[in-house]
């Protein structure tokens, strides 16, 4: 659905020799400061440090700039890059559109939940075009780093714990925001951040030091890049952290030998914002001076903000560290962007554009649909759900129920104001003849705001509720509650709680939401939680207790819609987690994919991993349900026995065996028996996500292919497709158990 033709105006695609050819004439022409000048990224913004953005631009001193979302602007800025500097070499526009530019999608980690990479591609689509219609050029997205710990905040902005779905999810994005031309006036560049490791922070802190085997990292972690470089992504972001005591931004291996070596990546690397200084913090460099020799050396195209590069690639040059041709090489892939894009014929934007192309109903259309395929129905004790559309007194009960904020969810464009259809407001539009009351109840904040929250609260931030006040919030949610036939709980955490600096190290609902939906439950009505977070939560009471629950994460513009579509029946929802839900904080990290080892669960001999509490998930990875239900049968396998280095089907049979037509994900998994190193006791190897009408059946292939079945093996030192037995499972989640097995011989 809501397939979309851009208009194109472009003319024909120059070859890659024709592109060659003008950045050579354009490096002829430039003297080595505009050189060194393309590989900085200037801030416009007046948080930045460093010059003002105009001053740099007009000596030919930046190459792109970024924390400017301002049509007139961009012109401004551009004209001054096309007509005052030296070379007249046009500005690349960057900009954090994560997910959504005017109309809001659901975050990443909510995309991923559909398992359907039309989801991600279609919306970032819609992101490109409103985007670019701002004269945005370039987003810095996807972020497609594997996070297996909830206490991380940024685990909101990627698709989860698990490499195989996170390959997918990434090209889909890539797909979306880049289309097939990057001369293509509807589309963006992508940038596949932050490479690499940076969802293994310790303990989930955000920015903290990394360290992943090599194994880990090639396995798990850079999966998604890998296929991110597949899909054509333009250009890669540096992390911040060390990964295995080397900052990313100076990291050889990473952006030499793996991305550009093994991998063929011709595109250009940015580091993160100020990341390149950094590295004096990290006790990498010694000064700015040789923060920039670093960075350059280890093949780091772009420094934002830090302006290492402007202030010493000169000097490094000039003593001989460095040379003028390791600038040049440094330099091609962002001229080539350019000349691909068309900027040099293009460079400005037409300022009538945005407000007509924000204004497309279809976009909204795909907001509510990316919605709707994104909520994972985590409980339906005796089929609460769907409510009756009958219903008369309807009370919403929750501090995110009615945020527009926490409704659009982290990673707002910078300058964007939210503007969500809010859960509160779905409901009141799907029930247009019911009374339906509203308390959020107590306030929920962050204990300790971060950078971000101060500088756009400012002094602003308003002051906590006491004690008091939130006594009477608590109370009168209660009462409201108690008025109503039907309670919709709406709980979770504020956009500010996941993001960017954004980790905490519980993750049970923040502030007084429990007690209040234990006060709440304890009413005896029907009560429905629907949940508003970016991260995994520890919702172990309400999962007990509360007979109907939906993750609706952080839905995006139409989120409210969407979440009465679900409630009141008009959807099914066909979602299932991308994430492990742990049962607390202090389990992190959890997957599915582990290891097995001494006394594995089910054994006479196991020993509990905790004495104080269940180690597995409250709801597993891949989990999800639906107001019917799905039968897996009939699983075959091509042949028992393959090559090494052939390819295998594995066929299965899924039926709807309810009364209502719904979706199911069937899921792949797989396990190597034995070899040169332990494999993971499941790992997800294909997927698929059909419709399906009472009764029906449809047949479901995968392929199982040397891709799937290689790994990177710490013995070996290298991949490795090896003979061994294997066992196979396929179903609806990380648990499923209808099993096969097949050989692989040499
Ligand atoms: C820092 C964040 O880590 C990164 O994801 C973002 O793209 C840059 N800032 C630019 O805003």
């Amino acid at each position: 659905m809501h397939k979309m033709k851009p208009a194109r105006t472009t003319a024909s695609v120059p070859t890659e020799s024709e592109v060659a050819a003008r950045v050579e004439a354009l490096l002829a022409r430039m003297s080595l400061a505009e050189k060194i000048g393309q590989l900085n990224q200037a801030g416009g913004a007046d948080f930045a440090p460093g010059p003002r953005a105009e001053d740099q631009i007009r000596t030919g001193g930046a190459g792109s700039v970024l924390w400017v979302n301002d049509t007139r602007r961009f012109n401004e800025l551009q004209k001054i890059a096309i007509a005052e500097s030296p070379s007249g070499i046009p500005l690349l526009f960057a900009l954090d559109v994560i997910h959504g530019y005017r109309t809001i999608f659901p975050v990443p980690l909510a995309m991923a939940a559909s398992w359907d990479p039309a989801v991600p591609e279609q919306s970032q689509a819609v992101a490109a075009r409103e985007s670019r219609a701002a004269g945005i050029h370039w987003t810095f997205a996807p972020m497609i780093d594997i996070a297996r710990d909830a206490r991380w905040g940024r685990i909101v902005e990627g698709a989860g714990e698990d490499p195989y779905l996170g390959a997918v999810m990434a090209a889909a994005q890539v797909r979306g925001f880049q289309g097939d031309d990057h001369a293509d006036p509807e589309r963006v560049l992508a940038c596949a951040k932050h490479f690499a490791g940076y969802g293994a922070s310790d303990g989930g802190r955000d920015y903290d030091p990394v360290y992943l085997s090599e194994s880990q990292l090639r396995n798990t972690y850079l999966p998604p890049f890998a296929a991110a470089v597949k899909a054509g992504a333009a250009t890669f972001m540096s992390a911040y952290m060390d990964l295995n005591d080397v900052p990313a931004s100076g990291n050889r291996f990473l952006l030499r030998q793996v991305l550009r070596e093994e991998w063929g990546f011709e595109g250009f690397v940015v580091s993160d914002a100020f990341a390149v200084g950094n590295m004096i913090i990290q006790g990498h460099a010694r000064d700015g001076r040789d923060a920039a020799l670093r960075g350059l050396k280890a093949g780091l195209n772009m420094d934002m903000s830090s302006y290492t590069y402007t202030n010493h690639a000169a000097e490094l040059v000039a003593e001989g560290a460095l040379t003028v041709a390791e600038i040049e090489e440094l330099v091609r892939p962002v001229l080539a962007l350019k000349v691909k894009m068309g900027l040099f014929e293009r460079p400005y934007v037409d300022e009538a554009l945005l407000t007509e192309v924000v204004a497309r109903p279809d976009h909204r259309a795909t907001a509510r649909w990316a919605a709707q395929r994104s909520m994972v129905l985590l409980k339906n004790e005796g089929g609460l759900l769907p409510l009756s559309q009958e219903l008369k007194k309807v009370a919403v009960i929750g501090p995110v129920a009615d945020s527009m904020s926490a409704t659009e969810g982290s990673w707002m464009v910078f300058g964007h104001q939210p503007a969500a259809v809010t859960v509160l407001a779905g409901i009141r539009a799907r029930l247009p003849h019911a009374t339906v009351t509203y308390a959020p109840g107590p306030e929920i904040r962050r204990d300790i705001p971060s950078w971000f929250e101060s500088m756009m609260a400012g002094e602003t931030r308003k002051a906590a509720q006491t004690p008091e006040e939130a006594e009477a919030a608590f109370q009168l949610a209660v009462e409201t509650a108690r008025a109503a036939d039907q309670i919709v709980m709406v709980l979770g955490e504020t956009d500010l709680m996941a993001g960017e600096a954004a980790s905490r190290a519980s993750l049970d609902l923040p502030g007084r939401q429990e007690e209040l939906l234990k006060a709440v439950a304890a009413l005896g009505k029907p009560v429905v939680l629907v949940l508003l977070n970016g991260r995994p939560l520890s919702i172990n009471w309400a999962a007990e207790h509360i007979p109907a629950i939906l993750e609706a994460w952080e839905p995006g513009t139409e989120g409210g819609h969407a979440v009465a579509d679900i409630l009141f029946g008009d959807v099914n929802p066909g979602g299932k987690l991308p994430v492990s839900f742990p049962r607390k904080g202090s389990h992190a990290p959890l997957y599915y994919a582990r290891n097995l080892t001494h006394s594995p669960e089910g054994s006479r001999m196991y020993n509990p991993r905790y004495w104080d509490g269940l180690p597995t998930p409250l709801y597993p990875f891949g989990y999800g349900l639906s107001y019917t239900t799905f039968a897996f049968t009939n699983l075959r396998l091509s042949a028992a026995q393959v090559k090494v280095g052939d390819t295998l089907n594995v066929s299965v049979d899924v039926t709807n065996t309810g009364a209502v037509a719904g979706d199911e994900v069937a899921q792949l998994y797989i396990h190597q028996r034995w070899g040169s190193d332990s494999r993971p006791m499941r790992e997800l190897k294909g997927f698929a996500r059909v419709t399906l009408q009472p009764g029906e059946t449809k047949p479901v292939t995968f392929t199982l292919g040397p891709d799937e079945l290689r790994y990177w093996s710490t013995n070996a030192g290298g991949w490795l497709q090896e003979a061994a037995v294997f066992d196979l499972w396929v179903g609806s989640d990380s648990l499923a158990t209808l099993h096969g097995e097949f050989e692989v011989v040499a």
